[in-house]
């Protein structure tokens, strides 16, 4: 059988790096026509080349740039800089870069009627809205299937407080929202409650962006909007004057990799004065007493900053804004898209000798509308499915850094491996914990299911030559049996040769 006559897309044939190249520039003549990236690539991510990496993991974590590094060293070794919560000069002269970072952050997302509360990472982000959301009976916390666990975990908190959970399926095998169901899930908010509506801006599953016109739908259905913005932020423009979401949560890490530790929440002044905090903590209040039995929460951001922030890796947000604004995010945006159309076609086209696809994608087959995230599983010329561990362990040995599992998204997950309420719902209640690789061998072993996956994704620093080499990577399992594969050392040579045909 001829191999091509199965897809629409022509079949991938690495024939060297110069050859894909080639062929790349002639696909996306705009891809980086002054050479800016690639520039930077060897001034400010040499790393990569020196370590010979191939860093595939951008949904886990971005890079940084040295030049992120050395201005924030700089500031640090220049200045003496004291925790911000005091009035002497050094704290003065901290609490100006705390609030100057704050101040940068609400500029790149356009953000003019909203406060930018720092926290130490999305999820705190998102535990701040869960924990503060004014949930009762009556009310309603609706979320996407497709969300990270981080928000997933909102629902206990609305549970708890007697709030309904309404879950709005995303549909195999794009793993987009279903919009009729998301219509009759909005329908159903109670005007005099309080509702709270949460999705993902992008998925860490399938790389899908759900339409951000559904903050305004949602609004005007009677809901409060949380936009998880944790994996659309590093590679998109998110203007919040355009998409006025009452709440959005990102990691600092995720867009500029440097430093860890530091996420926001950007909420709108309106909402976050509806907020209820739990508890309050140093830093949070105007005064508290013992004997009083009292305390006033501060009305602004402060009320939700507990204790003492990260304030000396504060600075370098402010640096890695500049790092974004200077390549400027619609750049990114496209390097990103670019990259990602060619390992979509290059991935899809890829066939067995008998004509079986090589790979199985989860998630949109196009660019439209998604971001640099690909999440697959591998075939063998049998359909048999490739165990994703030992793709993993197959990867490490020739230093390609891809990401394996579920990617802490059940939903999607579970939407994109065909798994039932039915199939799911035995596995809790248990008397003791289990865990994903229990449930993911039973699986293996009831159903014949492998419900995990391989996800790579890339971003401002990938170039022509990373996804070249993972696409030889992935040649390497053309025509091998599963049994071979489990009996391999390396899978393919290739992208290490690669280097040499430069
Ligand atoms: C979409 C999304 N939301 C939330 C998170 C949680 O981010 P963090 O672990 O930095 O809190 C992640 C992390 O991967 C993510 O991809």
């Amino acid at each position: 059988m001829d191999p091509s006559s199965s897809s629409t897309r022509p079949p991938y044939e690495p024939r060297g790096l110069r050859d894909a190249q080639a062929d790349f520039a002639a696909r996306f003549p705009d891809f980086d026509p002054d050479g800016t990236f690639d520039a930077l690539r060897s001034t400010e991510y040499g790393r990569l080349d020196d370590e010979d990496q191939v860093y595939l993991d951008y949904t886990g974590g971005g890079l940084y740039a040295d030049g992120q590094l050395r201005a924030h060293f700089d500031l640090l070794r220049r200045r003496v800089l004291g925790n911000p919560h005091s009035n002497n000069p050094t704290s003065l002269a901290m609490t100006e870069l705390v609030e100057g970072a704050r101040r940068s952050v609400l500029e790149f997302f356009d953000a003019d009627e909203h406060v930018c509360i720092f926290t130490p990472n999305a999820s705190g982000a998102l535990k701040l809205v869960g924990e503060s959301y004014p949930f009762a009976a009556g009310g309603r916390f609706a979320l996407t299937a497709d969300n990270h666990n981080s928000v997933n975990g909102i629902r206990e908190f609305a549970r708890r407080a007697g709030a309904e959970v309404t879950y709005v399926p995303v549909t195999a095998p794009e793993l987009r929202l279903d919009r009729v169901a998301l219509g009759a899930t909005l329908a159903m908010a109670d005007p005099d409650a309080d509702n709270l509506f949460a999705f993902p801006a992008q998925s860490n599953y399938s790389g899908v962006q759900h339409p951000l016109a559904v903050i305004d739908e949602a609004h005007d259905a009677g809901w409060d909007v949380l936009v998880d913005a944790a994996a659309f932020a590093p590679t998109n423009r998110l203007d919040l004057r355009e998409v006025p979401a009452d709440f959005v949560t990102l990691s600092f890490y995720k867009m500029f990799g440097y430093p860890t530790g530091l996420g926001c929440l950007i909420a709108r002044r309106d909402a976050l004065a509806r907020l209820q905090r739990p508890w309050f903590a140093g830093g949070t209040i105007t005064i508290a007493s013992v004997q009083g039995d009292g305390h006033y929460l501060h009305d602004d951001e402060a009320g939700f900053e507990d204790g003492t922030v990260d304030y000396l890796n504060i600075p370098g947000v402010e640096i890695g804004l500049r790092h974004l604004q200077r390549l400027g995010i619609d750049r990114i945006h496209e390097r990103v898209r670019c990259l990602t159309a060619w390992l979509l076609d290059a991935l899809g086209g890829l066939r067995h000798a008998n004509g079986a696809p090589v790979v199985q994608l989860f998630g949109p087959a196009g660019t439209d509308a998604r971001g640099g995230t690909i999440t697959l599983l591998m075939r063998d010329p049998d359909g048999r499915p490739i165990d994703d561990r030992r793709v993993e362990e197959l990867a490490n040995r020739v230093g390609i850094s891809l990401r394996t599992g579920c990617f802490c998204n059940p939903g999607a997950g579970e939407v994109a491996h065909g798994l039932t309420e039915a199939d799911m719902r035995g596995w809790f209640g248990r008397d003791r914990p289990v865990s994903f690789l229990e449930l993911r061998s039973e699986m293996l072993a009831s159903m014949d299911l492998l419900v995990s996956a391989v996800r790579v994704s890339v971003g401002l620093a990938t170039n022509v030559t990373d996804v070249f080499r993972l696409m030889c990577f992935v040649q390497g399992f053309v025509d091998r049996t599963v049994d071979d594969i489990g009996r391999v050392e390396f899978v393919s040579d290739n992208c290490r040769i690669v280097r040499d045909t430069a």
